[in-house]
């Protein structure tokens, strides 16, 4: 559905096709033709040294347009880079150099098509096309780690016959890849959009006195990851945290929270209405029965008697101060279940006749992951698990990385090892499908 609605809306949609100094130049003709078969207006920008491969004349000719070529090159439009990116519906940069690769990663802005890329909010895809050398410069893995982790879609490069003579990776993919990988960008671009979504991240810290706390090693990065995600896929986001260290996506509605009780409630007042809820946060499952409002003294500590500081009775015995101050032994300290949010909030569901939202949990498991995840799924009443095994280091709480397994009522299958960001990609790229598989049954 998303598909042919993409197809469709390709007629009104313009590509701006940034063209670099690359012996594959001559393949962006191609590839604009493509672009115009399939419905999309195309605009081309060129570098200088893309000039000295092929000529601006020949987009002029391809695509009916000015091709843009310096940042001020036009006298009627001072401002040429902002206009042009306001314009795009997507940037390709095909081919993309080592050189440009690298300056947009780190956010250099000194030609036309660097500083328009800078200026662009639609979805970015970038063809590389280097010198294997180039390539495996660590400085180049390094910028296309750092791309791909910023939502960049990068298409190859591939193995083949390079311009230097060599077969090695570091050849353009193919026009036809990069216009199907176009067209998939947008698609997904726009796979959420019109959704409401809310997520829970990070651990809650549930308070024994004003120091001290229950809580988890969690970062917050995966449901942050899905919030920064679910926005670029065109979701309305609300992002419910225990504390963490990092910063809210731009555009999410963030909610930040403390414990689990203050994390259901913030939760309960947002669910009614969400198409899609996604509870990543690792809610601390117990939390201490009292919460005192005073540091709690450790039974070694003396404590100073106000009234009476000349005395030598200086010092309260420990039992008396404790006694004084209702404080409990530490034998004594009880603990009290947390409320589960996600189960508490899916048994309100059945009560709604549109059997929204989708909810999907996670299970952080150190063994038996799969027979886990699969009883959460129905305890808990779940349309999806996102089940890890927590006790490998690659994949533990605050690791980069991550391993899944997606269980759901039907089967279950399991990811590659990818970093968090690209797992969110991925788990909302399975949860659009699954939503407009149900739409169209
Ligand atoms: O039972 P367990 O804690 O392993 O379940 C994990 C899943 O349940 C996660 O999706 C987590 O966010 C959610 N959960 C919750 N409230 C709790 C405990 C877990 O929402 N009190």
């Amino acid at each position: 559905m998303y598909y042919n609605e993409c197809m469709e809306s390709a007629k009104q949609q313009t590509v701006l096709l940034g063209v670099t100094g690359s012996i594959a130049a001559y393949k962006a003709c191609e590839l604009v033709r493509l672009y115009q078969r399939s419905g999309f207006k195309v605009k081309v920008i060129m570098t200088q040294r893309a000039q000295e491969l092929v000529g601006a004349a020949t987009f002029r000719g391809l695509t009916r347009q000015p091709v843009a070529l310096d940042l001020f090159d036009d006298p009627r439009n001072p401002i040429n880079h902002i206009s042009l990116a306001q314009e795009a519906d997507a940037l390709v940069i095909a081919p993309c150099t080592a050189n440009v690769l690298n300056k947009i990663a780190n956010g250099v802005a000194d030609d036309l098509l660097t500083t328009t890329a800078l200026a662009n909010e639609a979805p970015l895809l970038l063809a590389p096309a280097m010198n294997v050398a180039m390539l495996k410069n660590s400085i180049t893995q390094k910028s296309l780690k750092a791309l791909a982790s910023a939502g960049v879609t990068i298409v190859g490069p591939e193995s083949g016959y390079l311009a230097c003579g060599t077969e090695d990776s570091g050849r353009m993919s193919s026009p036809e890849d990069i216009c199907l990988a176009t067209v998939g960008m947008l698609l997904r671009a726009k796979s959420l959009s019109g959704k409401r979504i809310l997520i829970t991240a990070g651990p809650t810290r549930e308070h024994l006195d004003p120091v001290r706390y229950l809580s988890s090693p969690s970062s917050g990065k995966t449901g942050f990851a899905l919030a920064q995600e679910a926005v670029a896929r065109g979701a309305d986001v609300v992002l419910i945290s225990g504390p963490t260290h990092l910063t809210c996506p731009l555009g999410v509605e963030y909610v930040p929270v403390t414990s689990a009780e203050e994390m259901l409630q913030k939760a309960s007042k947002h669910f009614d209405g969400v198409d899609i809820a996604i509870f990543s946060a690792a809610v601390s499952d117990f939390r201490p029965a009292e919460q005192h409002k005073h540091k709690l003294k450790k039974r070694t500590t003396p404590a100073p008697i106000q009234e009476n500081q000349n005395s030598l009775s200086f010092f309260k015995s420990q039992e008396q101060d404790r006694i004084e101050r209702k404080q409990p032994s530490l034998s004594e300290i009880k603990l009290v279940e947390n409320p589960d949010i996600l189960a508490t909030l899916a048994a309100r569901r059945r009560e709604f006749q549109s059997g929204k939202p989708y909810i999907v949990g996670f299970a952080a498991e150190t063994e038996n992951v799969l027979a886990n995840a699969q009883a959460k799924l129905i305890s808990k009443d779940a349309d999806l698990i996102i089940a890890n095994d927590v006790s490998d280091p690659l994949i533990g709480f605050a690791s980069e990385s991550n391993r899944a397994i997606f269980v759901e009522s039907l089967g279950h299958e399991s990811t590659e090892l990818m970093s968090k960001q690209m797992l969110a990609g991925v788990i909302l790229d399975r949860i659009a499908t699954t939503l407009s598989i149900k739409n169209l049954t």
